[in-house]
């Protein structure tokens, strides 16, 4: 079983492009291995004990809890909406999220890599980030991010003991143990450990009823990044998942990385330190990924060019939510770029890749099907006359495990199973064949390659346009059995009946 999860949510706002992305992301890749038979436990979720979701709640006249799960239902329906299929969904104000952070801190606080302390500094409270002197001055004092005015904090507090593990991650990270993916960002990461880790606050004075105690201090509550990074335990421990452990990958955006590649890692060293947690390994692959902007400057609400929830579904109703997903997927911010939105770009990509290339690309073959076959795909002996030798490297490629996690590939690859389908047609002529009953051989034998081709290039596209695809499917006829071997070729479709037209990506 691969585990693989998303970053969870905070729920002081509404879903935005940025939250799609990230779950489309993990969704994405996890379909690719279950398109090759792997298992995979996907997750995704809410980020709820955050100060700032307390304050959203009274500005909206709202209990914390009424709020929060509001929200929680909105980027739960989004994600469905955008047909992401996660195996879980956490909140973290759920109960067995609590009870595991709970036995989490006091297993830490045993091992004295939790131990109580006092802060003076700076807080972020956006990013709900403590900073350190040095990056406060870098910033004038304000957040990296958010721009706005750090807060001066000073207060008792726990801190967990990072400074113990630096070593250890400095190595573990450097020789892949705990890939970074991508490698400018192993580099960045690598260069701040080298800095020096001091330990770090990791919980906060309880000021109201919302958030997880520290064990046996009723005063405190636990640092909401301590809490959220334990969520990926919560899902996974009961009898029955267990063995899921540990995760194949984390997919998180490039301003979390930190917290992911080196807070988290060592935070499961420290359990390690307890008996009869050797269980909790390290996870094998954190994906950070970099931000979506909007016509070449960074999104904000206040500058009105932010691209909220209603807003991407705006553009879904007008290019399909599989159009969304494709263009997300194919222009989208997977290595360490930012990518811009804009909407002359949405409509090239639409039409280029959708509309033209496969969309076309389909309609013309199932259409010559049903005028010279009466839809039912022909049947021939003769060996295959389309490029197999290359189809075949195509798929290797996409199998090759260098390529599971970058979807930019998995698409080019698709559409140059396309590509080879169109010049195939366009060099054979079945059109023209067709006109002539003494040839009848040869044109079976282009059509039956044709849709071979293209049954092929559907099941390396599934994983981006996965409503599309299924929709050709059941107008081929065509069940795949979700193991490698579906993309051997000649598992034919010879002999099914099929529709006589389709037209999957209407031209916008
Ligand atoms: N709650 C924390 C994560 C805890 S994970 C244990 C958090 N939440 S968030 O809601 O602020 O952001 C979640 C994800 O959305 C991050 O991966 C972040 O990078 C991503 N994005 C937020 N804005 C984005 C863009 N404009 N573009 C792409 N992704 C961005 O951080």
């Amino acid at each position: 079983m691969k585990f693989v999860t998303t970053p969870i949510y905070y729920v002081n706002d509404a879903p935005h492009i940025g939250h799609i992305y990230s779950t489309l992301l993990a969704d994405v890749i996890s379909r690719y291995h279950r398109l090759r038979g792997e298992k995979v436990f996907l997750t995704t979720g809410t980020d709820e004990h955050a100060t700032k979701v307390v304050e959203a709640a009274k500005i909206n006249n709202l209990s914390t809890d009424e709020w929060a799960k509001r929200n929680a239902t909105a980027f739960a329906g989004a994600f469905q909406n955008y047909n992401i299929h996660f195996n879980d969904f956490i909140r973290t104000s759920e109960s067995r999220h609590k009870d595991e952070v709970s036995k989490r801190v006091s297993e830490l606080i045993e091992t004295g890599d939790v131990y109580l302390g006092k802060y003076e500094g700076w807080y972020d409270s956006g990013q709900e980030e403590y900073v350190n002197e040095t990056v406060a001055k870098q910033n004038s004092y304000h957040s990296a991010i958010n721009k706005k005015p750090l807060m001066k904090r000073t207060e008792p507090c726990y801190y967990f003991r990072l400074s113990s593990y630096q070593n250890e991650i400095k190595s573990l990270i450097e020789s892949d143990s705990i890939r970074i993916i991508p490698q400018s960002r192993k580099a960045e990461i690598l260069s701040r450990i080298n800095e020096g880790l001091n330990d770090v606050p990791c919980s906060r004075p309880k000021t109201e009823d919302w958030g997880v105690e520290i064990p046996g201090d009723s005063t405190q509550i636990v640092y909401v990044w301590i809490d959220a990074l334990l969520n990926y335990l919560t899902t996974i421990d009961n009898d029955e998942l267990r063995e899921c452990w540990p995760p194949e990958l984390h997919i998180v955006g490039k301003d979390i990385l930190w917290f992911h590649a080196v807070i988290w890692p060592s935070m499961i060293l420290a359990l390690q330190n307890k008996k009869n947690n050797e269980w909790i390994k390290l996870p094998k692959a954190i994906l950070a990924h970099g931000f979506w902007i909007r016509d070449g400057v960074k999104m904000s609400k206040s500058l009105g060019n932010f691209i909220s929830l209603p807003v991407l579904n705006s553009y879904a109703e007008k290019y399909t939510i599989d159009g969304i997903r494709f263009f997300l997927m194919l222009n989208g911010p997977n290595d360490s770029t930012d990518s811009d939105f804009n909407d002359a770009k949405l409509q090239e990509t639409y039409n280029a890749h959708l509309a033209n290339a496969l969309g076309n690309s389909c309609s013309r073959v199932i259409s010559m099907i049903a005028k010279y076959f009466d839809s039912i795909v022909p049947v021939s002996e003769q060996s295959p006359l389309i490029d197999v030798y290359k189809i075949n490297e195509f798929i290797a490629k996409s199998i090759n495990k260098q390529n599971v996690f970058n979807v930019k590939v998995q698409i080019e690859l698709g559409m140059s199973i396309i590509k080879e389908v169109d010049s195939f047609i366009h060099i054979n002529e079945p059109y023209k064949l067709a006109k002539d009953p003494l040839r009848r051989e040869e044109l079976s034998l282009i059509l039956n390659n044709a849709i071979e081709a293209l049954r092929i290039a559907s099941l390396l596209l599934w994983p981006i346009i996965p409503q599309k695809i299924e929709e050709l499917w059941l107008a081929l006829d065509y069940r795949p059995g979700f193991k490698l071997n579906d993309f051997d070729w000649g598992t034919s479709l010879a002999g099914h009946t099929i529709v006589e037209k389709l037209n999957l990506f209407p031209r916008a």
